[in-house]
């Protein structure tokens, strides 16, 4: 048996903001962007496009390029650091709007190695044989997240959610192995503390707090793990590099993709981006990119990927299928 992706999808918000309209709001430039870090422009909700909104038009598509209906999911799992509301959880409220009247629901953080978590999440329920078909996403609304006064941190992010269909099926392939990791003794280098605490017990006023970030240790971090934990899987399942189609990585920055596949030895085409046009969209970027590759028939049958996420916690990981 097969535990394979059968249908993807994703939304983007509409309004895109590219390098010159945010040099209008902090004090940058379109070139310092594109040279650092390989983005042109970033889509950003309008308000009503939330985490939900764009988490429930992902599943959808996902669903309909699957060629199943929300009734038949036994479970969604939706990633992500920045739901609308922390009760009901996304993808409850996602279930709900979809109608997945069968499914048990949960949501998962793992920063931007969320839909990874969420990937191997599904695979271990339906190898133990509690679920056969899972929704899985990554829906983010990075915008309400970042301080639009820190020129380092509010350049890099943006809106949007990737969804994907996970089912068992006859067969070989599917998810063939995985590598996955955590370092909570870093987690100072990538924080977002969320709405402060307002406690009788405690004397603290913080307010809301933003994503804060050490760009460097977290481009450290990136460049050292990600290609340990490649090489690690290609290990494991005794697989040439060259034998993989494509290097799907978490979209954050143009530099830190060059320095991996660097490192890896592997061509540079092998790993297909599109941060240009979306910044970085934390757990969504790989489903979203995923969605692209899936849409724009580069995937076939038997095709070898590695899917690899890092992010906050400090958190990261790989995952090799057959599509
Ligand atoms: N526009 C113009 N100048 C800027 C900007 C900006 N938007 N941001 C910072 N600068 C300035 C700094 O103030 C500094 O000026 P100084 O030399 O006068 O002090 C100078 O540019 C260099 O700043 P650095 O922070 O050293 O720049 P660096 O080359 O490290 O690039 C960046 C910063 C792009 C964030 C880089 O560290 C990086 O890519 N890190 C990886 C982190 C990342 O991608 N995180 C994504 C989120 S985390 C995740 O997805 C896991």
């Amino acid at each position: 048996m097969a535990v394979r992706i059968i249908g993807t999808g994703s939304y983007l918000p509409k309004k895109v903001a590219d390098n010159r309209f945010l040099s209008t709001i902090v004090d940058t430039d379109d070139e310092w962007i594109r040279q650092r870090t390989g983005i042109k422009e970033r889509h950003l909700s309008n308000g009503k496009e939330g985490t939900t909104y764009m988490a429930t038009y992902a599943a959808e598509a996902a669903l309909e390029n699957a060629g199943i209906g929300a009734e038949e999911l036994d479970m969604i799992i939706i990633a992500t650091v920045s739901a609308d509301t922390y009760v009901p959880s996304t993808s409850c409220s996602v279930q709900g709007a979809i109608g997945a009247i069968r499914a048990t629901c949960f949501d998962l953080n793992a920063a931007c190695s969320g839909f990874l978590f969420a990937l191997n999440t599904a695979y271990a329920y339906i190898e133990m044989g509690m679920a056969k078909t899972v929704l899985i996403a990554g829906s983010e609304t990075l915008s309400r997240e970042v301080d639009w006064s820190d020129r380092s941190s509010c350049i890099l992010f943006g809106d949007g959610a990737g969804a994907a269909v996970i089912r068992q099926e006859e067969g070989d392939g599917g998810l063939l192995a995985s590598v996955t990791g955590s370092d909570g003794s870093q987690g100072d280098v990538l924080t977002c503390k969320g709405r402060g605490i307002q406690n009788p017990f405690h004397s603290s006023k913080r307010k809301k707090d933003y994503i804060r970030m050490d760009g460097q240790a977290v481009f450290r971090f990136a460049v050292r793990t990600v290609p340990r934990c490649i090489k690690q899987i290609l290990k494991k399942t005794n697989t040439d590099a060259e034998d993989i189609k494509f290097f799907v990585l978490h979209q954050a920055n143009v530099r830190i993709i060059e320095v991996i596949a660097k490192r890896l030895q592997v061509d540079l085409d092998k790993f297909p981006m599109n941060l240009d046009h979306y910044g970085n969209t934390s757990s969504a970027s790989i489903p979203i990119l995923l969605d692209e590759l899936n849409r724009n028939h580069l995937l076939e049958r038997g095709d070898k990927l590695i899917l690899s996420g890092f992010g906050g916690g400090l958190t990261w990981g790989a995952v090799l299928l057959e599509w």
